[in-house]
C-alpha cells in the first residue's frame, strides 16, 4: 500500500521557513549556515539581498536558478571568493578550476563516473555493507546513525579512490584526518566574505591545517606506489590514470590526480553519509516504508546478495533516497558568482554578486511539492511525475554543466547499501534521543547524533 493512503503521515523535523527577514546576527550566522541569511520571499519563488556590502543574491526562483547554472552558465564561475577559499585544498582539481582547465578535466574524468562504469563498484558498496552488518548483528546498545554511515561510505571511498586504504596507517587515523580536513574547509568567518584587500583577511593559506597536509602527503605516496604496479585495480585511482581528453589527448599528472582524488573524498564522504543516516533514520521512523523496501527487495533478488543487476528493479528503494534527498539535500545551496553585469528573468545582477541558488527552499516549495514536510517516497514513482513542475524543483546534485559528477556512483552505493541493510536488519529509532536539525558543512545533521536500534530479522 503506498505511504500517501497509508494511516501514519510522517513529518520529520524541518528547519524553520523563514516568516520575515533575517536581522543582523543572522546574517553573521549565515557564514556557517546560509539558510539563517533567507528571507520569507526565497521560500516563495522570490530573491533577496540584504543592504550590506558583499551580501549574496539568494535566489528561490527555480528559473531564474535555471538560467544561471544551465542557461548561461558560462557567465557564472564558482568565483574569485570559492577559488579563494578552496584552492588551498584542493589545488588544481575539477572542483575549483574553471573554463578550459575545468572543461577538459571534466571531460577526461566524467567516462569513470558513468552509470555502466559506476556499477563495477557494486561488489565493493555490498561488501562495506555487510562489514556494517556483521558489526550491527552483535549490537546491544543503540548505534549513532552518523557515525555507521561515515564508516560505511569511508570504507566505500578507501577501497573506490584510496586503493584500499593500505598506504594509509590505519582506517581510524584516515577518518580523523578526513574528518579535520573537512570541517576546516567548512570553517569560514565574515572576513572570507566582505570586499577587502586579501592582505588584510586572516591567512587563508592555512585553511586546510595539518590534516590536509597528512592526507596530501599519503595520498602522494600511494599515487607513487600505483604508478610502478603494472596491475590495474579498476578503481578511481586507475581510472584518473587513464583519463584523457578526446579533443587534445591531454592527461592528469601526479599533482592532478591527487587534487583530483582529494576532491572526490570531500565531495564523496559526507555528503553520502548524511544522505545514508536520513535514509535510514526516516526508514526506521515510518514502518509502510520499511515493510516495502523488504518486500520489494525479496522481489527482485529473493535471498542472493544484491549486485548491480539489481539496481534498475530497486524503483521503490531509489524513490526513498529521492525523497530523503529532498527533505534532506546534502547542500542546502549551490553558489555562483556573475562574472559581468547581467539581466536575467527582469532581475539585474550585478559583476561579482555571489549568487546563492536556494535548494532547500526549492525542496519545501508548496506548490512544487503538495505537503511539502511530509515524507511520501511515492512523490517520485514513475507515475506520479508532476507535468509543469520546473527541472530546478529538485536539485540535490545541482545542475547544468557542474551538476555533480559523482551522482551516478552515489545513487549506486545508497541504493545497494540501504536494501542490503534494511533487509538484514529491523531498525528502530531510540525515542528517549529524538533527532535535533543542525547545519554542518551546508548539509543537515542530527545535533547530538541519531540513535537507532539494529534488530537482526529472523533468517
Ligand atoms: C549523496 C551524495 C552527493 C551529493 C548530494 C552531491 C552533491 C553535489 C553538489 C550539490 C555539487 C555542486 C555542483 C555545483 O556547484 O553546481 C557536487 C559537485 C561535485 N560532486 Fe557531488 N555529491 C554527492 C556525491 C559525490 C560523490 C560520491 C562524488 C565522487 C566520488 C562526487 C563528486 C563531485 C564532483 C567531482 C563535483 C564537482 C563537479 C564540477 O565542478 O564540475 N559527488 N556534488
Amino acid at each position: 500500500m503506498p505511504d500517501t493512503e497509508s494511516a501514519h503521515r510522517f513529518v520529520p523535523p524541518h528547519w524553520p521557513i523563514a516568516a520575515g527577514k533575517p536581522n543582523f546576527v543572522d546574517l553573521w550566522r549565515s557564514t556557517s549556515n546560509t539558510l539563517l541569511g533567507w528571507s520569507h520571499e526565497v521560500y516563495s519563488g522570490g530573491v533577496y539581498q540584504a543592504k550590506l556590502p558583499g551580501a549574496p543574491l539568494v535566489i528561490g526562483d527555480a528559473d531564474l536558478a535555471a538560467a544561471i547554472l544551465v542557461e548561461h552558465a558560462d557567465a557564472f564561475p564558482h568565483g574569485e571568493q570559492f577559488d579563494r577559499l578552496f584552492r588551498p585544498v584542493w589545488g588544481r582539481g575539477i572542483f575549483v578550476s574553471e573554463g578550459p582547465e575545468w572543461k577538459w578535466q571534466r571531460r577526461a574524468a566524467m567516462p569513470a563516473f558513468r552509470a555502466d562504469r559506476v556499477k563495477g563498484f557494486a561488489p565493493i558498496m555490498v561488501a562495506a555493507a555487510e562489514r556494517t552488518l556483521a558489526a550491527w548483528r552483535t549490537a546491544t546498545a543503540p548505534l549513532n546513525l552518523h557515525d555507521e554511515a561515515r564508516r560505511l561510505t569511508l570504507r566505500v571511498l578507501l577501497d573506490a579512490a584510496l586503493s584500499g586504504g593500505e598506504d594509509f596507517p590505519s582506517i581510524a587515523d584516515v577518518s580523523r584526518h578526513i574528518d579535520e580536513f573537512l570541517s576546516r574547509i567548512g570553517q569560514f568567518t565574515l572576513s572570507d566574505f566582505f570586499p577587502m584587500p586579501d592582505s588584510l583577511r586572516p591567512s587563508t593559506a592555512k585553511r586546510g591545517g595539518p590534516s590536509t597536509a597528512w592526507l596530501r602527503d599519503h595520498v602522494d605516496r600511494m599515487i607513487a606506489r600505483r604508478r610502478k604496479q603494472a596491475e590495474p585495480r579498476g578503481d578511481l585511482v586507475d581510472l584518473l590514470f587513464d583519463a584523457v581528453d578526446p579533443d587534445t589527448g591531454q592527461r592528469m599528472d601526479d599533482e592532478l590526480v591527487r587534487d583530483n582524488l582529494m576532491g572526490f573524498i570531500a565531495a564523496g564522504h559526507e555528503t553520502s553519509s548524511y544522505a545514508l543516516s536520513w535514509a535510514l533514520w526516516l526508514v526506521a521512523s515510518h514502518a509502510p516504508t520499511q515493510q516495502r523496501i523488504l518486500e520489494e527487495v525479496a522481489r527482485v533478488a529473493g535471498d542472493a546478495p544484491l549486485t548491480a543487476e539489481h539496481l534498475d528493479d530497486l524503483v521503490f528503494t531509489k524513490q526513498v533516497l529521492q525523497e530523503t534527498m529532498r527533505l534532506y539535500p546534502g547542500a542546502t545551496a549551490v553558489v555562483r558568482t556573475a562574472a559581468r553585469d547581467i539581466e536575467l528573468k527582469g532581475v539585474k545582477i550585478r559583476k561579482g554578486t555571489l549568487c546563492v541558488l536556494a535548494t532547500y527552499a526549492f525542496h519545501r516549495r508548496p506548490d512544487f511539492w503538495p505537503d511539502p514536510h511530509v515524507f511520501d517516497p511515492d512523490r517520485f514513482a514513475p507515475d506520479r511525475q508532476t507535468p509543469g513542475r520546473p527541472r530546478l524543483a529538485y536539485m540535490p546534485f545541482s545542475a547544468g554543466p557542474r551538476v555533480c559528477m559523482g551522482a551516478a556512483f552515489a545513487m549506486t552505493e545508497l541504493t545497494l547499501v540501504l536494501a542490503t541493510l534494511v533487509r538484514a536488519v529491523r531498525l528502530e529509532p531510540d525515542p528517549a534521543r529524538p533527532v535535533e536539525l543542525a547545519i554542518r558543512l551546508g548539509g543537515f545533521v542530527a545535533k547530538g547524533g541519531m540513535w537507532l536500534k539494529p534488530v537482526p530479522r529472523a533468517l
